[in-house]
């Protein structure tokens, strides 16, 4: 377990870690630990961003030091763009393999990939859903927290019962999305992403959230309203939600 760390509950069932900037990959790295432990072919859901980078990087130190087996790990996609098929640069599933798949040793065919292609795209998000159901559900769904309050590609205004589908993008999320890739112009404007429902349904969940940017979306998210308008706080309709805060982003938990 990581050291120096504070654990809060601040709403029925979600509980708070707050950690140091430097601890901050570690903890988030033991919610995988902990759950393979226990399920060594868990299903685990991973998020993309500049938040899991720090996990991704612990996740592959663990493996090197021998402490963590990945090996029989059931990987699958939170959200990724439509269009985004085949080795496009712009891809989640691309970025999730250069950034941990492929440094982790985890095969291509072991990935449950979001579905991109914008040719038959309904009926393939519909198959998602059944290769989660088929995989026995997701044990841990880890997920990162929009500017927005978005989880996932889940924007203001997402159903708590929505599933797999195709989602416009917000400005906001477009205008950050930009930073992950080297031009900025060809983001898209259009993306697949699990639903709050699909979400919602994971046997466990861990928020991942850190930097002061993220402050007052990460209070809004837990303290204030359950609202459509703020998507991460319909997360505290289920009581198995694990957030892990560094400093910067727990400043206005209070
Ligand atoms: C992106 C992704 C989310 C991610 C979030 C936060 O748009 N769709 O899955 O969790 O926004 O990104 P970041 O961690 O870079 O702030």
């Amino acid at each position: 377990m990581t050291t120096g760390v504070l654990t809060r509950q601040l709403a029925p069932g979600i509980e708070v870690q707050i950690v140091s900037p430097a601890d901050f990959g570690s903890a988030a790295a033991d919610l995988v630990q902990n759950q393979l432990a226990v399920k060594a072919n868990a299903v685990i859901g991973f998020p993309t961003g500049n938040t899991p980078l720090p996990l991704y990087h612990e996740l592959l130190r663990r493996q090197q030091q021998g402490q963590i087996d990945l090996s029989q790990l059931q990987p699958v996609m939170l959200d990724d763009y439509l269009g985004a098929v085949g080795d496009e640069p712009i891809s989640f599933y691309n970025w999730l393999r250069r950034e941990f798949f492929d440094p982790a040793g985890i095969a291509a065919s072991r990935i449950w990939r979001m579905p991109t292609d914008p040719d038959g795209i309904d009926e393939a998000c519909r198959r998602y859903e059944q290769g989660l159901v088929e995989r026995g559900g997701v044990d841990l769904q880890l997920l990162g927290l929009g500017l927005n309050g978005h989880i996932g590609f889940n924007e203001p205004g997402s159903p708590a019962d929505s599933r797999t589908r195709v989602v416009k993008l917000t400005e906001t999320t477009t205008v950050a999305n930009a930073a992950y890739w080297s031009d900025p112009s060809k983001v898209p404007h259009s993306g697949v992403t699990m639903g709050v429902g699909t979400i919602l349904e994971a046997r466990s969940i861990g928020l991942l959230v850190n930097g002061a940017a993220k402050a007052e979306i990460l209070r809004a998210a837990l303290l204030g309203p359950m609202t459509t308008a703020v998507p991460a706080s319909l997360l505290r309709k289920v009581q198995k939600v694990h957030v892990v805060a560094d400093e910067a982003a727990a400043s206005q938990l209070g």
